[in-house]
């Protein structure tokens, strides 16, 4: 029996006791061979809801979002500051991008109707993967229909049972799925440990054949960066692939929004993959693979996310490739500024904010996740939309609210969540835990 299992038996045998009357147990149905139901894990998330609502908790996921977001969003109905969305530049709602896929979908439509295989190049995708490895300096780029999939199907397609794949510990999960997808081997090393991986590699590098180092750009879940210098000569002492994922960090990072490699001073080209997604700083949708030329000639023929799906559609892609345009000094100068004064108050009001570097992401470490779900409803009703990152997400005793700084806010948005979040922790320390809720229920 899990936990809240046994929380709940007991509680129903304490309401059993208090009304004096034997507990019924309900008439045995049937079990049907196909019953999703009756799924260990869906009879899990059943007893966490049915948990919830027995000591009057929402669920703060899937909430109705009702308008367009920036600084601020309409939640549920409620007018609230929004710290819940990547569009970091707030590029999303930038009138140039939205008249870029209107243009474009009454130019081409709303599909690409077909494979790039099979139905044919447009010119839509090539400007956007000429704007991607421009932006980069490197010699080509693929777009690709999802963010997740370009993950999943580029690692997939590189590696194999023969071969290591090293990855931080904090990585993404579209990361850790195409590295299960491609049967190589799989090390997990600990998050941002360079002296870990030299000396893992130091020992075991001659059992593999190719050897690929996945890391992130800025890290989503906690807001700081890699050492990418000492990746880079790690992975060439090494002979070693490295691929950075810079989902969080293209347009964050770095003088002109350039990612990890400008924020480092490092040439773009010591990295042999750099992968990303249209859906944060460039509202839109999808992802993109850019480095060498062989690279992408490869992948345009091995990658099954995308020889066997839809080509990017051009609405998307004409998003993407308008906002990447506008990607310049001042709007990443704000966003930088509104993170790192993020950062300030948080520590300055005695916030646990984990590992962040102060950069667009900055988590607030609550402990439990029954805590942080009911932090971010008490942040909500103090008019602050930030959600729970809650285990198995992150570790039981590291669930957190996440903040998503953008350089849409205001420094007067940014006050307010932090006063607002220190009196939602402070009012967390004084709340029974769930054990008891239940029991007092
Ligand atoms: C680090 C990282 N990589 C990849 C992805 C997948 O991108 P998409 O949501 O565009 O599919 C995400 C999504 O949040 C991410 O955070």
């Amino acid at each position: 029996m899990s936990s809240t299992e046994t929380l709940l038996a007991q509680l129903r045998q304490n309401r059993a006791k208090r009304s004096q009357r034997p507990e019924t147990s309900a008439p045995v149905q049937p079990t049907r061979a196909f019953d999703f139901a009756k799924l260990p894990e869906y009879r899990q998330m059943s007893m966490q809801r049915a948990a919830g609502d027995l000591v009057g908790i929402s669920s703060p996921f899937f909430r109705e979002a009702s308008a367009i977001s920036g600084a601020t969003a309409r939640i549920d109905g409620q007018e609230c500051l929004q710290f819940a969305s990547y569009d970091y530049l707030g590029l999303n709602q930038h009138p140039k991008v939205r008249d870029a896929a209107a243009v474009a979908a009454q130019k081409w439509g709303v599909s690409a109707t077909a494979s790039r295989l099979v139905g044919g190049e447009r010119p839509y995708h090539s400007a956007l993967e000429q704007a991607i490895s421009g932006f980069y300096g490197v010699e080509s780029a693929l777009a690709m229909v999802s963010g997740h999939a370009t993950n999943v199907s580029t690692i997939a397609a590189l590696t194999g049972p023969k071969d290591l794949v090293l990855i931080d510990s904090l990585i993404h999960n579209s990361v850790s799925e195409g590295v299960r997808l491609s049967g190589a081997n799989r090390l997990v090393f600990p998050h941002n440990d360079t002296e870990w991986l030299t000396r893992k590699l130091a020992e075991v590098r001659g059992n593999y054949d190719k050897v690929l180092i996945v890391v992130e750009g800025l890290y989503s879940m906690d807001g700081d960066t890699p050492d990418l210098p000492a990746l880079v000569e790690i992975k060439q002492r090494h002979n070693a692939w490295l691929m950075v994922d810079e989902a969080h960090s293209l347009g964050v990072l770095g003088s002109t929004g350039r990612g990890i490699s400008q924020h480092c001073g490092v040439d773009p080209n010591l990295v042999e993959i750099w992968m990303g997604t249209f859906s944060k700083t460039l509202g839109s949708s999808g992802g993109f693979i850019a480095g060498s030329a062989a690279l992408i000639d490869f992948l345009r023929f091995k990658s099954a996310g995308f020889v066997f799906s839809v080509g990017l559609s051009a609405p998307l892609a004409a998003a993407a490739t308008t906002a990447l345009g506008l990607i310049e000094a001042e709007r990443v100068k704000k966003l930088q500024d509104n993170g790192a004064y993020f950062l300030m108050r948080a520590k300055a009001v005695g916030l646990d904010v984990g590992l962040s570097d102060g950069l667009a992401i900055t988590p607030v470490i609550i402990g439990d996740s029954m805590g942080a779900v009911i932090g971010a409803n008490k942040l909500l009703a103090r008019g602050i939309n930030a959600l729970p990152i809650i285990f198995p997400a992150v570790p039981e005793k590291q669930a957190r609210l996440r903040f998503f700084i953008t350089a849409l806010h205001s420094s007067e948005d940014i006050d307010q969540a932090i006063t607002a979040i220190a009196e939602v922790i402070a009012e967390l320390e004084d709340m029974p835990d769930l054990a008891t809720m239940i029991a007092s229920a």
